[in-house]
Formats: C-alpha cells, sequence, structure tokens
C-alpha cells in the first residue's frame, strides 16, 4: 500500500532536493479538495475549497516548513528562526523538532492565538513575545540571521516558496488542470506568490537545475491554462489596496495582521500576470464566511483563513463571479488554531450551551421531541 510521503518526496522532480537530501518531513501536503455545494449552488460555478488545516500542524505552512529545514539541515543549520503571526511558529517549532535543532520564535505580543501558542510551546520552541507587531519581528528576525548562527525560516527563504508551490501542483493534479479561479488570503504575500509559481510551473515545459551537479531536467507542461489570482487582505491590514505599508495593521485576523509584506513583487507580479486582483475584506465579511465554511460547508477555519470565502461572497455580491467555470478557495488554518470565534454569535454577543437536567425528559424536551408514537 503507498502511503503519501509528504510533499518534497512527492514532487521532488520540481523541488531543490535529489535522491540522498535528508529530507524533513511530517507527511505535509496530500490535504482535500472538499467540492463546496452551498458556495457552488449560490454561484453557479464549482467551487473547491484546499483545506490547508489537515497539514501536520494545522496549516499551510508545513508545507514550506518541510523544505525550510530541509535546507537548514543542508546547510549545517543548528539552530533556526522566524517571525510569526502564529502558524509559522507552530511549524517550524515541529518541524525543528524533527530536524533535531534548537528553534526560536519572535511572536507579536498578545496577538497571537492561543492553539498556535500552545503548539510552539509544545514542540520546545523557544518563544519570545515581542512588543511590537509581526512586521517588527520579522524585521529582528532577519537581522539575527543575518548578524548570527541562526537559519531564517520565514518565506523571505526561498525553500519556503518551493515547498508551498506544491499545493498548486496537488490542485491541477485532482481536478486535471488548473481552476478558472483561485481565491487565496493574502498576509506576508508568500503563498500567493508560492501557489502562482506553482500554476506556471505546471502550464508550461519546465526546466529544473540539478542540484547534484548533474543534468538540468526539463518537465514536460500538466495544465494547459493558468487561473485568475484573487487575493483578500483584511480591511484593516491591507497594503496591496493602499498601494502602500500600512504603518498599524488591525484585524480579528490575527493570522494576516501584516502592514509591510516581505513578498511584496511577486504577489504583484501573480496579480497583474494572471489578470486578477488583491482586495480587502472587513471583519465582520470575514466572520460570516467563517461561520458559512462552518455552518453550511461543514469545513472549520481559523478567521483569517476565511477571507478567501469572504472575498469570493464579495464578489458575488457584486456581480463578478462568472457562472459555469472551475473555483478554488484556499483555507489556510484550521479552526482549532483559533476557536473562541465560532462562539461569537451575529451580533457580537457570546454563545451559551443550554443547560439541562440529567434525564431523558428534560433532554427530550430541550430538543422538542415527541414521544415516538
Ligand atoms: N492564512 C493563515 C492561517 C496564515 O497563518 C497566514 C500567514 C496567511 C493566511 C497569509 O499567508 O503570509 O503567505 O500571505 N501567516 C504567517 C505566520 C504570517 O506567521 O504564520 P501569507
Amino acid at each position: 500500500a503507498h502511503q503519501w510521503r509528504g510533499v518534497v518526496r512527492e514532487y521532488a522532480d520540481r523541488l531543490p532536493v535529489t535522491e540522498s537530501t535528508r529530507v524533513i518531513t511530517l507527511g505535509e501536503g496530500g490535504t482535500p479538495l472538499v467540492y463546496a455545494q452551498k458556495l457552488s449552488a449560490l454561484t453557479g460555478s464549482d467551487v473547491y475549497l484546499k483545506v490547508e488545516g489537515m497539514n501536520p500542524t494545522g496549516s499551510f505552512k508545513d508545507r514550506g516548513m518541510t523544505m525550510a529545514m530541509t535546507a537548514a539541515v543542508a546547510a549545517g543549520a543548528k539552530a533556526v528562526v522566524c517571525a510569526s503571526t502564529g502558524n509559522t511558529s507552530a511549524s517550524a517549532a515541529a518541524y525543528a523538532t524533527t530536524a533535531g535543532l534548537t528553534c526560536a520564535v519572535l511572536v507579536p505580543e498578545g496577538k497571537i492565538a492561543m492553539g498556535k501558542l500552545s503548539q510552539a510551546i509544545a514542540h520546545g520552541a523557544t518563544l519570545l513575545q515581542v512588543d511590537g507587531n509581526f512586521d517588527d519581528c520579522l524585521e529582528i528576525a532577519r537581522k539575527l540571521a543575518e548578524a548570527y548562527p541562526v537559519f531564517l525560516v520565514n518565506s523571505v527563504n526561498p525553500a519556503r516558496i518551493e515547498g508551498q508551490k506544491t499545493a498548486a501542483f496537488e490542485i491541477v493534479d485532482a481536478l486535471g488542470d488548473a481552476p478558472d479561479i483561485h481565491v487565496l488570503p493574502v498576509g506576508n504575500a508568500g503563498n500567493i506568490s508560492a501557489y502562482w509559481k506553482g500554476y506556471k510551473e505546471y502550464a508550461a515545459e519546465t526546466k529544473y537545475e540539478s542540484q547534484d551537479g548533474g543534468e538540468a531536467r526539463t518537465l514536460p507542461s500538466v495544465s494547459t491554462k493558468l487561473p485568475v489570482m484573487w487575493g483578500f487582505q483584511a480591511a484593516g491590514a491591507a497594503p496591496f489596496v493602499a498601494g502602500h505599508p500600512i504603518t498599524n495593521p488591525e484585524t480579528i485576523a490575527t493570522a494576516i495582521r501584516i502592514g509591510n509584506p516581505a513578498s511584496w513583487d511577486t504577489a504583484v507580479a501573480a496579480r497583474d500576470e494572471s489578470g486578477g486582483l488583491i482586495d480587502a475584506v472587513t471583519d465582520e465579511q470575514i466572520l460570516a464566511a467563517h461561520r458559512w465554511l462552518s455552518a453550511k460547508e461543514a469545513v472549520f477555519v481559523e478567521p483569517g483563513s476565511a477571507a478567501s470565502v469572504a472575498g469570493l461572497l464579495k464578489q458575488h455580491e457584486a456581480g463578478k463571479v462568472p457562472a459555469g467555470k472551475t473555483i478554488v478557495c484556499t483555507v489556510t488554518g484550521h479552526g482549532l488554531k483559533d476557536p473562541q470565534w465560532a462562539l461569537r454569535t451575529e451580533g457580537g454577543g457570546q454563545v451559551e450551551p443550554v443547560k439541562v437536567a440529567n434525564d431523558v425528559v428534560s433532554v427530550a424536551a430541550a430538543l422538542g421531541l415527541e414521544p415516538s408514537a
């Protein structure tokens, strides 16, 4: 029986590794592409969700981290560092443990979800809460890696983008061709850059340099087309919409609370080369999409992940979603990372589970059931 071997081994011929590379993996990738029944019915297109919360640490970051940690080990690193809004730190901590490296993570104080904080600590990272935002953390992490013996595993490391491009490969492999539209949340902008790279490599004959001095290999195209890329930022943290970095980004979607994205140029290129857009959605639209995903599609995500679907719903309301197309929305992280939002009512109140006495009649009454005839 064949077991999925993780993205680096599954897509080794399109990644910077060789047969002899020591691959650091937890079996990431191979995530479900779930048909979204209600979004499809609403739009008249076939809408799929790429459910990245099903990765080993519960987010898409694992695709990049397997490659980054593999590169760290190949470089002889003993310690890695990253800045994070939470998911990268959880992933780095887990993969560093697998690799046998020490891991330091810099997170914005008080602004990361409890699940992610717990993961980083559980996997043994040294977690430092910085009195600043993600952008400040990333600046420090970059300077640290320049001046001290620590290996940077943020998405400014090209290995991260290489690993993350495999999500586009999986989608094409599952659908038989690229979708017409790909929708995803945008924060530091590594992921939109990675997807676009993956889609482009699958749409054309692509040459990959050898890593061990052997022959470069040229692989044939797999897909016949490229998708239009639609990225969505949180309205309070939307530098691409503003056209310049934002000094004090704010959103309840802490994963994408970023004002100065590192992968600026490659994200703009993905948007423009694909004829797509990067737009903003409000926190209320994000929470409405979060509720839609849980209640209608049975997919539980963290708020930042719901920005993609919030964007699709916004575009639909504006009459801008064509019917008869294939659309993929990436939902980037698991709902259990940041579960508090599920207990919030539409009006902003708190859901209180109904209390009931310890007997069947009371439970039946609470459920509005009549005895069977
Ligand atoms: N969705 C989730 C759940 C994320 O954690 C992130 C980024 C994004 C979307 C945005 O992806 O940065 O590639 O544009 N999280 C990073 C982190 C910043 O530190 O975990 P992006």
